[in-house]
């Protein structure tokens, strides 16, 4: 497979940045060019949804007739417990819009035959036609979705083991101290199959895996590398995500 650029936008602060994610998947949705949306979860995409909700709610935009497809949940969280990636899809999507609840797909962490569950994703999905964008946020050790160093770039839906330092940086979200040790992903063969990706990454914790990404070997060190193997592909980063960018980007930095 050969490599490919990414085309990067950096913008001035995260709020920018959120705003741009956001009116490039309204402007998708709306010309029905993105019937089938790959979903993300995580503090990133929070201001990215709340654009969406504003929009639907002042009747510029409907979710009506598109499907969605999470990216990933935990394992053994259940979907009404805040912690769970379906309590925060409800709360920052589904039911502030008219996201119609059953062609809202995440995977079901609870299933008691993992694997099956994984297999049973994959196949809506393909059922659907396919992901036609697939927003992404991207982990400060560089994973996608839940797909963590190591991951294989023609990986598909699976059970995966969280590291630690995804378990530190969730850890927030479950009180109790228990963050689980597993959770469902698509794999980085699934995200590389939708039509259209976007990353967005905000914030100078993110940066070292922003340049990791863009300008470091393509290496399963870096999961989100393999985006690079991809033909369309856009990254929006603000100026602190994109501050260890060097190279020829750092010229597109200049520009922006
Ligand atoms: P974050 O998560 O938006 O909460 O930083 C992103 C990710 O881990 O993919």
């Amino acid at each position: 497979m050969s490599e490919h650029r990414p085309q990067l936008e950096i913008t001035r602060d995260a709020a920018t940045a959120a705003a741009r994610a956001a009116e490039i998947v309204a402007s998708r949705v709306a010309s029905g060019a993105a019937k089938v949306l790959g979903l993300a979860t995580g503090g990133t995409m929070v201001p990215v949804y709340a654009h969406l909700v504003a929009a639907v709610q002042a009747r510029k935009l409907s979710f009506h007739g598109v499907t969605g497809f999470n990216l990933d949940e935990y394992v053994g969280v259940a979907p009404h417990l805040p912690a769970s990636f379906h309590a925060y899809m409800r709360q920052h999507l589904f039911a502030l819009t008219d996201f119609a609840p059953d062609h809202a797909h995440i995977p079901d962490g609870l299933a008691p035959d993992l694997a099956a569950e994984a297999s049973r994703y994959e196949m809506a999905i393909a059922q659907a036609g396919g992901i036609d964008l697939q927003l992404l946020g991207i982990g400060s050790n560089g994973h996608i979705g839940f797909n963590e160093p190591g991951s294989d770039f023609a990986s598909r839906t699976r059970v995966v083991e969280l590291s630690e330092a995804t378990r530190r940086a969730n850890a927030v979200a479950f009180p109790d101290g228990a963050v689980p040790e597993q959770a469902l992903t698509m794999g980085v063969g699934t995200i590389l199959q939708a039509r259209d990706i976007l990353l967005l990454a905000t914030g100078v914790e993110k940066a070292g895996a922003i340049a990791a990404a863009i300008e470091g070997p393509l290496s399963t060190d870096c999961p989100a590398s393999a985006l690079r193997l991809h033909q369309r592909v856009r990254i929006i980063c603000d100026e602190a995500a994109a501050s260890e960018l060097d190279g020829p980007t750092a010229d597109i930095r200049r520009r922006a």
